[in-house]
């Protein structure tokens, strides 16, 4: 990202609109009346070969007339001249194109976007879009749009894939009190992507939150590390998570809308926040653009009613921040202003005879305290109580308690008057809304922001490099053979290079190697056919199990081979393995998938039906360290199963992590040699006795 050049293109000095109109209603109109209208101090000049004046501005024929630099240019011109107009905007040193226009790769014409950007690269432009409402920041009076107008002004900035969520949003600010300083909208992502704009805004003195709308991305690894290394905290709402939703939004931004749990797994290793809808995005942006992270588990409540008082304690629960009771003397404080009826444990409950000062003194006393690392205060109308009055008394007394740093969100339940409070809280820096639940999930995303700062990853991982080595002989070896997949055995060589515990297995080529083999590696055996030409073994009646001695050893081997060769007459057969048969344990699942947007991608979840019936598995983007690994495998609803469940004994999850990451090491370094691998079942042992890997597949990567 280069500062200087997004700078020149959102906050420009001077800017063009190519395609500009002196025809009201057309886009190129509205862009320089938004301009105008928007108060932008900078110099506008309307491009267009037919007019010379548009709204009271002299219009240029082309953009190579214009006298001095253009920093930015809105293209509102069609698509099929957008080369020419790159071209011109190139030569006349132009840094930016702000690409309004649609018809590009959104709607199958991906050369015409190919076309734009290789001009562009040749006079290192930056492009915005295509197919996009515009870009606009109250900081700089900059409505380079043909959204409504300026949006409430406020400390978040939002990008989002779809434009048409960008207008609705603009106007909803005013009537929903929530302020954005910028408003991007990003639509094809053909240059300038999230990642940009998020080290972009880092930078930015007039954002203090992200607000992300994605669809899908094409580079997520860059997103990863922009988002990791960002200073500011990132909400993200993705949608497309359903099978039809992301169908509809792969075709709407022509990106790939990426598997939903990938995308949660990806969202948590770069540190970002999640909001579940859209009501969601703009709670948790105003609360995160207002207020520091909760740095501490201990929730505080104070209410005047009871019944917001329960809400707000179910949604603390299901919202990841419990309540505790109080310590004494917190208790005993706040007993002095509320009836003896009230309860100063939490929620402080004041009762309905609660006014001003008791709101004043209990919101003072509660928010100083070191205790106390988030407040939420509740609020219910009542006829004694005027919510303005009461909304004055939270902000005071947060100003006179000589506490920073420490968040406060505000429910008030009501009428207009506490609607109108509301608002003024908001405008005063306290996020305020309608409900307690919401006023509680607001402090749950200062909680998860402050969480996942204290967690986040810097991805760095340290492999074995001798691993590799071996790895890459033995797929040379098979592709000498012209194999795409590994036979087990050459599987379960490559896993052991990277460190993970496999069963014993050896190939034998005749009965009597069998017999040798098999007294080698010891009793009791499995035996498997080997050959690239059956990999579903068992339907191919290729496997016999539990082999005790030498004659079940020849009996095994001469039955496979019959089945075998029944199974698929002209079968290239390798020979039969020869495999320790592992004592049974918890079966857990390795796989990877090669994600459109995150690329190598490890999936871990418990095996057998609850792989296949439950999916209950969880992912994380390579590389990742042995920590993620050991949070992975507290992820899974089944989880409980390998700390051990009902009188079990726990199983060896120290191990387990150990593996987990090995395999992620593997799936990592040989990116480019491996389409898909996994390992299932693993079999996990009690704690200290290690697990094995039972079964492994790698399939190469055609080249
Ligand atoms: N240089 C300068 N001006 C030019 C050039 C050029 N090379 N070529 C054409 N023009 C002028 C035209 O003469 C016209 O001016 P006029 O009104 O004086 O005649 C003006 O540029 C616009 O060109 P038109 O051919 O009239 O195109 P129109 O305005 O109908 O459409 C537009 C252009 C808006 C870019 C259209 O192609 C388009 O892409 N529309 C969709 C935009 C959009 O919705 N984007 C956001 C998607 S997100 C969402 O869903 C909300």
């Amino acid at each position: 990202m280069d500062k200087n050049v997004l700078d020149k293109m959102l906050r420009p000095k001077t800017v063009a609109v190519v395609g500009a109109s002196a025809t009201p209603g057309k886009i190129g109109y509205t862009v320089i009346n938004n301009l105008i209208k928007g108060g932008y101090t900078g110099k506008i000049y309307p491009i267009n070969p037919t007019c010379t004046e548009i709204l009271g501005l002299k219009c240029y024929p082309s953009i190579s007339e214009v006298p001095g630099e253009v920093d930015s240019a809105i293209i509102t011109i069609p698509a099929k001249a957008m080369a020419e107009v790159t071209e011109a905007c190139g030569k006349k040193g132009v840094k930016g194109l702000i690409v309004i226009t649609s018809g590009f790769s959104e709607s199958g014409r991906k050369d015409l976007e190919d076309e734009m950007l290789e001009i562009a690269a040749k006079y290192k432009m930056r492009i915005l879009g295509p197919n996009i409402v515009g870009s606009l920041s109250n900081s700089d009076k900059f409505n380079g749009s043909f959204a409504p107008g300026l949006p409430l002004p406020g400390k978040a900035s939002l990008v989002t894939q779809s434009g048409a969520l960008l207008i609705a949003i603009d106007m909803a600010t005013y009537t929903r009190k929530i302020g954005f300083d910028k408003l991007i909208s990003i639509g094809n992502m053909a240059d300038v992507d999230f990642a940009d704009l998020i080290e972009w805004f880092d930078e930015d003195d007039n954002t203090t939150c992200v607000s992300l709308y994605i669809e899908g991305m094409k580079n997520g690894r860059k997103f990863i590390d922009a988002a990791r290394k960002s200073s500011k905290p990132i909400v993200a709402l993705k949608s497309g998570v359903s099978a039809h939703g992301s169908a509809a939004a792969a075709s709407h931004t022509g990106s790939l809308a990426g598997a939903a749990k990938i995308y949660n797994s990806a969202f948590k290793q770069a540190g970002v926040i999640q909001a579940q809808d859209l009501n969601d995005l703009f709670n948790r942006t105003l609360t995160l653009s207002q207020q520091p992270p909760m740095k501490g588990e201990n929730l505080l409540i104070l209410t005047n009613g009871g019944g917001v008082g329960v809400l707000a304690t179910d949604a603390a629960e299901k919202y990841g921040i419990p309540l505790h009771f109080a310590p004494a003397d917190v208790q005993t404080e706040l007993k002095k202003h509320m009836p003896e009826f009230g309860s100063a444990k939490n929620p402080v409950d004041m009762t309905g005879m609660a006014g001003n000062d008791w709101y004043y003194q209990t919101t003072k006393f509660s928010y100083a305290h070191d205790w106390t690392d988030g407040l939420v205060v509740l609020y219910c109308e009542t006829a004694m109580t005027n919510p303005f009055e009461i909304a004055k008394s939270i902000k005071q007394a947060v100003d006179d308690s000589g506490v920073t740093g420490k968040p406060i969100t505000v429910s008030f339940v009501g009428g207009e008057k506490s609607d109108q409070a509301m608002g003024w809280l908001v405008e005063n820096g306290i996020p305020a809304f309608g409900g307690p639940d919401i006023a509680v999930n607001a402090m749950a995303a200062l909680r998860e922001y402050a969480r996942l700062q204290e967690n986040k990853s810097d991805g760095a991982y340290n492999c074995d490099e001798s691993a590799k080595k071996t790895a890459l002989a033995i797929f040379a070896q098979a592709r000498a053979e012209k194999r795409d997949s590994l036979t087990e055995i050459e599987a379960k060589e490559v896993f052991k290079a990277y460190g993970m515990p496999v069963t014993k297995i050896a190939l034998a080529k005749s009965e009597d190697e069998a017999v040798a083999l098999g007294n080698k590696i010891g009793f009791p055996l499995v035996l498997k056919i080997v050959s690239p030409d059956i990999l579903h073994k068992s339907d191919a009646g290729g496997v016999k199990v539990n082999i005790k001695d030498d004659a079940g050893i020849r009996e095994a081997y001469q039955t496979i081979l019959k089945n075998a060769k029944a199974y698929k007459a002209d079968a290239n057969i390798h020979g039969i393995a020869i495999q320790e048969m592992a004592p049974w344990g918890t079966e857990v699942i390795l796989g990877s998938v090669n994600d459109a947007a995150f690329g190598p991608t490890v999936m871990f979840g418990l095996g057998g039906i609850f792989v296949e019936v439950l999916k209950d598995v969880t992912f994380r983007v390579t590389p990742f360290t042995k920590s993620e690994a050991a949070e992975m495998i507290g992820e899974i609803k089944g989880a409980a199963i390998l700390a051990g469940a009902r009188g079990e004994k726990p199983k060896d999850r120290a191990m387990l992590a150990e593996t987990i990451y090995n395999y992620s090491c593997m799936i990592h370094d040989l990116d480019d040699e491996i389409k898909e691998s996994d390992a299932n079942p693993v079999l996990v042992y009690e704690d200290g006795q290690g697990l094995k890997v039972a079964d492994a597949r790698i399939i190469l990567k055609a080249k």
